[in-house]
């Protein structure tokens, strides 16, 4: 990587769309556009369809599903990972079924049986038995059974999938993501939880409702009396992110960890942690809300914001690097320039922090635009040895397990997803400073999908 911080950060791209636009809603509604995404966006770009612990041991393999295509990811090799097509090279059968409720099928294995006519495939993808294959005449070669295989590669401790062999490689691709994210060495995290469902809403319509700050006080006013959670967006090339504003001084508390804005700090702090620990269980650790619920005793009163701010966590710091949890040391300035979540085109979203993170992603469900599969997923830090065992979970919306605000963010999808079909809605109008991702998205999506770019609003 020869790319420096500041060249990737330019303010050229990161202040660009910042005038107002307007977006058709053809992305979100049209039968034909869904259709057109397989061949022109989802053949074509970098997919994350997993983590690399969840194939930790030669043999073991995930799916992925996109679409008509179904994708095997494998690891072949203590530092080698191979996808191969989902499909029997004989007559077209699945080679590995997706159970019922399940997200994608998962095992562990030397080969793969096809169970129609017991054609057989090794980890290299090689097609090891045809029965009574001397029928064939001598013309079923090698190389015309072997599995076929789609580019894979890692980075942040997740897989990435692309099916157009003449992709750019992943790292180029994810920049300047790939490099701002770097201190915050996201592939020593693991999931705390993960759950996926289907919503009624396209794709972009459940994405969108989390790439933004703007919704936050009308859409979770309980977060109100904790302070402003409002924030900027910025276009990073065919990635945006954003992040909050942060009072004068205050340059850390533009992260993910953020104390609360009442009179006494420490108070604030407390029941802010303990909100978020319980009505959504995400952005916070039980270590930050244990020291957090300390700070009344341990402060004397009258403690300034920012004080409290670095006792919190330098405190909550030293406690997890006792317990063997050593969280990465990422510069206040690189913490302000990477903000709080990088919207990764096209479709996931990575919400980082020092020791926990918050990511979702979404995908076509089938070619009805109205509907899609929706994943989220809180990964900490852990001592090693302590990580939890979780697969994903189908919740559906109603489902408490989601808790109180992830649900509140819901609620909007399918309203937002019928409230565009009317013949009285004009196409949308996203606030040209904090909801300038969506903006970039649909630039970026424009270029693959050739319609929908986003016009002057003026
Ligand atoms: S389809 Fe797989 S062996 Fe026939
Ligand atoms: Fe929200």
């Amino acid at each position: 990587m020869s790319e420096t911080l500041e060249d990737v950060q330019g303010t050229a791209t990161a202040e660009a769309l910042s005038e107002p636009f307007t977006i058709g809603v053809e992305a979100y509604l049209s039968e034909d556009y869904a259709r057109a995404e397989r061949d022109r966006l989802w053949r074509k770009v970098w997919q994350q369809v997993g983590r690399v612990e969840e194939i930790a041991e030669v043999g073991s393999w995930i799916t992925y599903e996109i679409l008509d295509d179904s994708i095997i990811v494998m690891r072949t090799a203590p530092n080698k990972i191979r996808a191969y097509y989902n499909v029997c090279s004989h007559r077209g059968r699945r080679l590995v079924d997706t159970p019922p409720r399940a997200r994608n099928a998962r095992g562990r294995g030397r080969q793969f049986v096809c169970g129609f006519h017991g054609w057989r495939y090794d980890i290299e993808g090689r097609c090891t038995h045809v029965p009574e294959r001397e029928d064939w005449q001598g013309v079923l070669t090698d190389d015309k059974i072997r599995l076929r295989e789609v580019k894979v590669d890692t980075w942040g401790g997740w897989i990435f999938i692309n099916m157009d062999p003449e992709s750019e490689p992943l790292r180029d691709y994810l920049e300047p993501a790939a490099t701002l994210l770097e201190p915050f060495q996201l592939e020593r995290f693991r999931y705390r939880w993960r759950r996926w469902l289907v919503f009624d809403c396209n794709w972009k319509v459940a994405l969108e409702a989390f790439n933004e700050t703007y919704h936050v006080p009308y859409t979770h006013p309980e977060f109100i009396p904790f302070g402003s959670f409002l924030g900027w967006s910025r276009a990073q090339g065919r990635h945006s992110n954003i992040g909050f504003e942060a009072p004068k001084g205050l340059e850390e508390n533009q992260g993910k960890l953020r104390i609360g804005g009442g009179v006494d700090a420490r108070v604030s702090t407390a029941e802010m942690q303990n909100f978020i620990w319980e009505n959504a269980n995400t952005n916070t650790t039980e270590t930050l809300v244990d020291v957090a619920n300390r700070l009344v005793k341990e402060l004397p009163e009258g403690t300034p914001p920012d004080q409290v701010a670095k006792y919190w966590l330098e405190t909550a710091r030293r406690e997890d690097a006792e317990r063997g949890v050593d969280w990465p040391t990422v510069a206040p300035e690189a913490v302000a320039k990477s903000g709080t979540a990088w919207q990764i085109f096209p479709n996931f979203q990575i919400g980082h922090g020092q020791n926990n993170m918050l990511c979702y992603g979404a995908r076509p469900y089938g070619y009805d635009p109205d509907k899609c599969i929706f994943e989220a997923a809180v990964y900490q830090l852990y001592p090693e040895g302590q990580e939890p065992e979780t697969e994903w979970l189908y919740t559906p919306q109603d489902d408490p397990d989601w808790r109180t605000v992830l649900p509140q963010d819901f609620s909007n999808m399918a309203a937002v997803q019928q409230g565009m079909k009317t013949q009285g809605f004009s196409g949308t109008k996203p606030n040209p400073y904090r909801e300038r991702s969506t903006v970039n998205l649909h630039r970026n999506l424009s270029k693959y999908m050739g319609t929908g770019a986003p016009r002057d609003l003026a």
